[in-house]
């Protein structure tokens, strides 16, 4: 954004009322342990981030940007113990979120862009990118094979009665401890059956899912919105560095998150291509997308609205 834009545009959104903030680090704290040496990377920490901004995080190498980051998207969690000291999301402690939260929050509410892409190398361009769509649900996961089990136990036990009844015509069905014994044999038989008819239903139903599902359709549109149309079956290691990082971007908005976070996106680039990438990124940003970006490159912290430096742990707001 040149400066005049700039200025004008965060006039403009100063005489309005102010998005409210979707998401912030308040007083964070964070220490890695090296051995039995505590490392503070982080030391109140503060960032506040409102609905349709652009933010860059911009700080020396080592200064805690990726690990702020990484907190904010739920990746890890601050120090405990401290007062303040917390990532809220739409007001809420991110910390305090439960596991279906916590996954729904990573895979929908943010999108993530990985300082080294974080690609998967077994996996297509088009599969990498449909990855936050196809976490599934916990419930149906645990639930699925335990009725597929039941129904298809219930089904062979029937056939055992059945085919019991066969055999020995003149048994009492009741109470002859043979007919029991074939039920029981049906009825593990028919579960066993019904659990690896789901796990072959499933392989095959995500197969479908992959090549025209509406997922791969939503990330074949945002690939192809990336230049990459023709590279969707390629993998990781066929691709040129802005190929992957374009990927990585694709993935993070796969999922049309509110929000993304992007670590050093054009870090491993050159100059050309890390322009292109931050244009794509600015026409999602003009349409609604809010960005956190890290760098340390101050030309690319001028496409953000504005600028937090991080020093000493703590994080400077700087202005743009
Ligand atoms: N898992 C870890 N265990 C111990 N120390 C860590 C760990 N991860 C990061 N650090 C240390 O924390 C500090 C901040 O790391 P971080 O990756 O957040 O920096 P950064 O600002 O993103 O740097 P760069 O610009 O080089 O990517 C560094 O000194 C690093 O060595
Ligand atoms: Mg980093």
């Amino acid at each position: 954004m040149n400066e005049e834009t700039k200025k004008t545009s965060s006039k403009a959104s100063s005489d309005r009322d102010p998005s409210p903030v979707v998401l912030e680090a308040a007083g964070v704290r964070k220490t890695y342990r090296l051995g039995r040496v505590p490392v503070r990377v982080l030391e109140d920490a503060s960032i506040e981030v409102r609905r349709g901004e652009w933010v860059a995080i911009l700080g020396a190498s080592g200064s805690g940007k990726s690990t702020l980051l990484h907190l904010l998207g739920g990746l890890d969690r601050p120090d405990r113990g401290t007062a303040r000291n917390a990532i809220r999301y739409e007001g809420r402690d991110v910390s305090r979120f439960d596991n279906a939260e916590l996954n729904h929050y990573r895979n929908r509410s943010v999108g993530f862009v990985f300082q080294f892409y974080h690609l998967l190398p077994e996996l297509s361009v088009l599969e990498n990118a449909m990855l936050p769509c196809l976490v599934p649900n916990r419930w149906i996961v645990a639930t699925l094979p335990l009725l597929a089990a039941l129904v298809g136990g219930g089904v062979g036990a029937t056939i055992g009665y059945v085919a019991g009844q066969g055999v020995l015509p003149d048994a009492d069905v009741a109470t002859d401890p043979k007919m029991a014994v074939i039920a029981a044999v049906f009825g593990v038989l028919g579960a066993a059956i019904g659990v690896v008819l789901l796990q072959i239903g499933q392989v095959i139903g995500e197969r479908i899912r992959l090549q025209s599902g509406p997922e791969a359709a939503a990330s074949r549109a945002t690939l192809e919105e990336f230049g990459l149309g023709h590279r969707l079956r390629h993998k990781p290691s066929q691709l040129s560095g802005g190929e992957r990082q374009r990927t990585a971007i694709a993935r993070a908005l796969a999922s049309e998150p509110g929000i993304l976070l992007a670590d050093e996106p054009t870090g491993n680039l050159d100059a050309a291509t890390g322009r292109e990438i931050l244009d794509l990124l600015k026409k999602r940003h003009l349409a609604g997308l809010t960005i956190v970006m890290v760098t340390h490159d101050p030309n690319v912290a001028e496409y953000a609205d504005r600028v937090v430096r991080l020093e000493d742990g703590r994080a400077v707001e700087t202005g743009d």
